[in-house]
C-alpha cells in the first residue's frame, strides 16, 4: 500500500523516470525487475512505481490505455472510479444543462471530475482522503486540467460549495466489510446526499445499480446506464437535470453505452403474456433494471413468455437497440437427456447458455451436455407460463439467425 510520502516521491524526477522506464513492463517479469531497479534506486520508490505500473494496465479498461499510461491510482480509486464513457456520459448532461461550477464531492481519483472539466466546467472536487487528494491533483495536471479542478481535502460535510451551481455526488459503497447495499450505510449515507442534492438547481447521485426502486426520491429521475451491455450504475438526476428540466422526461430511464440510446418510461401497464413466438428478445440489464420491459415489448409489438421472465416474444422480426434479438428455433420442457439428444441431432458443438428464471448452472450442464460437432446455437434456460423450458435459438444477424 502506497503511503502519501511515497506517492510524492513517484511525482519526484528519479520517481518519474522509473515510472516511465515502466510503461510496457510484463507483469510476469515483475520479480527480475524490481531486483534489476533495486540495484539503483530506494525499495520503497521501486515497490511505489510497480504498484502503479500495474494499476495503469488495469486502468487501461476503464480509462483507456492513453489516460491511463499518464494518470495515477490507488488500488481502491480504481476500483471505485466511474469509468471514462459514462463520466462522460454523464458530464454531457450537466453540460447541455448550462452547468459550469459543478461540486464533485466525493471525487475520489477524479473519474468524474475528469469527465466535468473535460466537457468544459470548473470543477470542485472534495474528498477527506489525503493520498486519494494528492492522486486527484495528480491526475488533474498530469490531463492538463489542473486550471479546471480545483481539490480541497475534507470532510464533504464541511465544504463550502458556495459558488457552485451544481451538485454530483458518489458517495463510498465499501465499508471495511466490503461492499455495503443499504444506502443508509454508504459514505456519507444516501439521505446526507440526496438533501445536499436539493439544494443546488442541478444535482446527481451515483448509485449502485441495484438500488431498490422504492428507494428513489420521488423528486428524483433514476438512471440505469449500462456500457457494452453490462449494467454499470444508476444515477439520480434532481432539478433542472432530471424530470423538472424537460416537458416530456419520465422519472425512469434505461441508457446504454457506448451508443448513447437511452430509453424512458412511458408508463405502460404490464405486457401481455402469450406462447413463444418465432423471436425471442433479450432486454439489456439497464432496461429491465429501469423496469422498462413494457416499453420494449410495446415496440416490438411483443409479449412475454411468462410474467415473471424478463424476455419478450413476437411473430416478426423488428429491429430495437433496447434488446438483442434471436430467431427460435426449438420450444421444449427442460429434460436433460431430452435437450441432448436435441443437440447431439444439430452437432452443435458451441452453446451460449443463458438463462433466466431457471435455477439450472449453465457450467454444470456444458459438462453434462457434452457438445461436439460444427455447430452453434444459443440455449436459453427459463420458464414458460410458469413451467421449466428450454428454448434454442441463433442471434438475429447471424448466419444461422438471419
Ligand atoms: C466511490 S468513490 C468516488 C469515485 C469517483 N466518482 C471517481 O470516479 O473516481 C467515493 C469517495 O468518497 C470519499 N468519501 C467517503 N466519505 C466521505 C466524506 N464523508 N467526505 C469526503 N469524502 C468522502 C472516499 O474517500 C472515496 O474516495
Amino acid at each position: 500500500m502506497v503511503d502519501r510520502e511515497a506517492f510524492a516521491a513517484l511525482l519526484g524526477d528519479e520517481g518519474q523516470a522509473l515510472l516511465g522506464s515502466l510503461e510496457h513492463y510484463e507483469p510476469e517479469s515483475e520479480l527480475a525487475v524490481a531486483t534489476r531497479l533495486r540495484r539503483t534506486h530506494a525499495p520503497e520508490l521501486v515497490s511505489a512505481a510497480l504498484g502503479q505500473a500495474r494499476l495503469r494496465q488495469r486502468a487501461a479498461a476503464k480509462f483507456g490505455a492513453e489516460d491511463a499510461a499518464r494518470m495515477y491510482f490507488t488500488p481502491a480509486g480504481l476500483e471505485q472510479s466511474t469509468r471514462a464513457n459514462v463520466a462522460a456520459h454523464r458530464a454531457e448532461r450537466f453540460r447541455r444543462s448550462g452547468v459550469e461550477r459543478p461540486a464533485d464531492l466525493c471525487c475520489g481519483i477524479g473519474g468524474d471530475a475528469i469527465a466535468l472539466a473535460r466537457a468544459g466546467m470548473h470543477v470542485l472536487a472534495v474528498d477527506s482522503d489525503p493520498l486519494t487528494c494528492d492522486v486527484v491533483r495528480a491526475n488533474a495536471a498530469a490531463l492538463g486540467l489542473g486550471d479546471r479542478i480545483e481539490v480541497r481535502c475534507q470532510d464533504v460535510g464541511d465544504a463550502d460549495v458556495s459558488g457552485c451551481d451544481a451538485l454530483f455526488a458518489d458517495p463510498a459503497r465499501r465499508g471495511g466489510k466490503g461492499r455495503v447495499f443499504d444506502p443508509e450505510a454508504y459514505s456519507p449515507p444516501l439521505s446526507w446526499a440526496v438533501a445536499a442534492a436539493r439544494r443546488f438547481p442541478h444535482s446527481a447521485l451515483k448509485v449502485a445499480p441495484g438500488i431498490p426502486h422504492e428507494a428513489v426520491p420521488g423528486d428524483a429521475e433514476a438512471e440505469w446506464i449500462s456500457d457494452s451491455g453490462d449494467v454499470k450504475e444508476a444515477v439520480l438526476w434532481f432539478g433542472a437535470a432530471g424530470p423538472a428540466g424537460t416537458a416530456e422526461s419520465s422519472p425512469v430511464r434505461a441508457t446504454l453505452l457506448p451508443a448513447g440510446r437511452s430509453l424512458s418510461s412511458r408508463g405502460l401497464p404490464d405486457p401481455p403474456v402469450g406462447p413463444v413466438g418465432r423471436f425471442l428478445y433479450e432486454p439489456d440489464g439497464a432496461v429491465v433494471r429501469a423496469h422498462l420491459v413494457a416499453e420494449v415489448a410495446a415496440d416490438l409489438d411483443g409479449r412475454l413468455i411468462d410474467p415473471t421472465i424478463a424476455y419478450v416474444t413476437c411473430d416478426e422480426a423488428r429491429s430495437t437497440p433496447y434488446a438483442t434479438g434471436y430467431a427460435i428455433t426449438d420450444v421444449l420442457p427442460f429434460q436433460l437427456k431430452r435437450l441432448r439428444a436435441l443437440l447431439r441431432e444439430r452437432r452443435v458443438g458451441v452453446a451460449t447458455i443463458k438463462k433466466r428464471g431457471s435455477a439450472v448452472e449453465p457450467t454444470e450442464l456444458r459438462k453434462k451436455l457434452k457438445l461436439e460437432g460444427p455447430g452453434e446455437c444459443t440455449v436459453f434456460l427459463t420458464r414458460v407460463a410458469g413451467a421449466p423450458t428450454v428454448l434454442l435459438g441463433h442471434p438475429l444477424g447471424s448466419p444461422a439467425g438471419a
